[in-house]
């Protein structure tokens, strides 16, 4: 049964690797936001003009690079990511921010938003992606995904905005603030972030052990 093998393995294959390829394309970065119900849920406007690139490095293999949607396993996301910016943004600075709309369940996300990462003074060094480097710590340092058993998918959305004069003296964030109930459209306002330039996001379910 080599044929059925090989036709088999001919179909797996190409779907594997466009599973874990980068976004290429700002058009489909949006309709994968607009068919996640995205926008309207974090009340942000989504006009990308540049691609965010989130990679997870893996303890052995290779690191992967967000598309948007894709969905990762638990153990894939333990991060902290790296970030890199494809597009005219600028040198920076830049403000990242990792939200998850869907805390404890998308059904009733009472905590919502989780803050999983916010970070300023990210700049782009050469090259296409331009590897972002941030020059202070961050506000508040990644934190891995852990969707609570028996819930479904949670969505983790990376979005990147340029940081305007003085963003860090904003006193709302900081280290000690509760990460729940966090609001990134009214953050955003207070800060004067204005919309985001760029973003990704990928959906991750609870671990299998604790399903
Ligand atoms: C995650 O868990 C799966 C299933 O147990 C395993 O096959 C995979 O190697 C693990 N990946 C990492 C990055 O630990
Ligand atoms: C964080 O902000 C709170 C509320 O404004 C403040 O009480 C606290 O001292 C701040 N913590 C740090 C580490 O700056
Ligand atoms: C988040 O902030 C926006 C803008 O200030 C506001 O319209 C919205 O009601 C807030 N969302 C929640 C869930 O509080």
């Amino acid at each position: 049964m080599h044929f059925s093998y090989f036709r088999i393995a001919a179909l797996v294959l190409p779907l594997f690797t466009v599973a874990y390829a980068q976004d290429t394309s700002l058009r489909t970065v949006r309709q994968a936001f607009e068919a996640a119900n995205i926008p309207e849920d974090i009340e942000i406007n989504f006009n990308p003009s540049v691609l965010l690139e989130v990679t997870f490095p893996q303890p052995s293999g290779k690191s992967i690079t967000l598309h948007a949607g894709v969905q990762l396993p638990r153990n894939a996301t333990a991060g902290p990511p790296t970030f890199a910016v494809q597009g005219a943004a600028g040198r920076g600075p830049f403000v990242v921010a990792t939200v998850d709309p869907d805390a404890p369940t998308p059904q009733d996300p009472t905590e919502a938003q989780i803050r999983h990462f916010l970070g300023s003074d990210f700049f782009a060094s050469g090259g296409e992606p331009a590897p972002l480097t941030n020059r202070t710590p961050a506000i508040s340092d990644f934190l891995q995904p852990t969707p609570p058993a028996g819930s479904p998918a949670h969505r983790y959305i990376f979005l990147l905005f340029n940081q305007p004069a003085g963003f860090d003296r904003q006193t709302l964030v900081n280290s000690t603030t509760d990460i729940a109930n966090f609001n990134i459209s009214s953050f955003a306002e207070a800060t004067r972030l204005g919309n985001p330039i760029g973003g990704t996001f990928m959906l991750v379910a609870p671990d299998p052990t604790t399903a």
